[in-house]
């Protein structure tokens, strides 16, 4: 008897490294389900992997700012679907002095990068427990290591996303579910990081990684049972920096270095 097919699910696979995650696992063979925004490319992702690799691909183009979707889209997988594979990776940041920050952009990273990812897990928990493995990869950031002046909620959400994994982990590891988290470093994955990651200076520079680079390390590493993946030799020496030196200086040597993204930007645009 043929076994039911199993899918994976990838969050903001229109781009960067949800694009590089998709594409990796097209080539692993895997079956997809990709979501984004509307009328971001998904449509041509999806022609492309199928052309290119066989695989069946099915794209969702919704908005996860609004909780209603994420429950429709989940309820609407779950009716069709037998997901295996999970990869919480739609997240967005930005860096801005706390002031002159808008709410609505405060609001933004909290639902996408905190709230998004609950809601959607806990939607699609039974689905996955329902296989015999599953695993769910979760996006969190290097930056969650300290906090960090002039960016504040975004590295305090991804804080969020790894405490988050490690209590779920805890409490499913009896089950067939895995659960990792990934701290990616820089990564140019489109024009805006690119340049903010150029203000970053030298250091920033030398620890750059491609998404392609930094997808296929997580998923070799989540299909191990990894709790927590550094990808990268550089990530990992900032990482030991970063438990090296008091937290007092870290968070002064990073708020520094994002302080400086946003004299140049000034300049550039005053
Ligand atoms: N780039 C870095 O240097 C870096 C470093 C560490 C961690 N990360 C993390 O890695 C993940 C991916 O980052 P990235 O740089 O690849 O970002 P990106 O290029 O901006 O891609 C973000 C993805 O999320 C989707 N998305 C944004 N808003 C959405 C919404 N309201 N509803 C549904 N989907 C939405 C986007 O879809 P659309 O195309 O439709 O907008 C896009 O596919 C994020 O969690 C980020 O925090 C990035």
């Amino acid at each position: 008897m043929a076994s039911t097919p199993t899918y994976a699910l990838i969050t903001g696979a229109s781009k960067g490294l949800g694009k590089a995650f998709a594409l990796q696992l097209a080539r692993m063979g895997k079956k997809l389900i990709l979501v984004s925004l509307p009328n971001e490319g998904l449509e041509k992702l999806s022609e492309t992997i199928r052309s290119e690799y066989g695989n069946e691909v099915v794209y969702f183009e919704t908005n996860f700012l609004e909780n209603k979707n994420i429950i429709e889209f989940a309820s609407l997988i779950n009716g069709k679907y037998n997901l295996d594979i999970l990869i919480n990776n739609a997240g967005i940041g930005g860096s801005c002095r706390f002031t002159d920050a808008g709410s609505e952009y405060l609001e933004r990273i909290v639902q996408l990068n905190i709230y998004a990812p609950i809601l959607l897990l806990h939607n699609l928990f039974p689905n996955l427990l329902k296989q015999k493995k599953a695993w769910v990869l979760n996006v969190a950031s290097m930056a969650c290591f300290s906090p960090i002046g002039f960016k504040t909620v975004y590295p305090a959400s991804k804080k969020f996303i790894q405490h988050f994994s490690a209590g779920l982990r805890e409490e499913f590891k009896e089950t067939g579910v895995s659960i990792s988290c990934v701290y990616p470093g820089p990564m140019g994955t489109n024009s805006v990081v690119k340049n903010r990651i150029k203000k970053y200076g030298f250091w920033a520079r030398l620890i750059l990684m491609t998404p392609e680079q930094v997808a296929s390390r997580s998923i070799r590493l989540m299909f191990k049972n990894k709790r927590n993946i550094v990808p990268g030799a550089g990530n990992k020496f900032y990482w030991f920096l970063m438990t090296f030196f008091p937290p007092r200086i870290v968070l002064n040597v990073a708020t520094n270095m994002v302080k400086k993204e946003l004299i140049s930007e000034k300049r550039q645009n005053p």
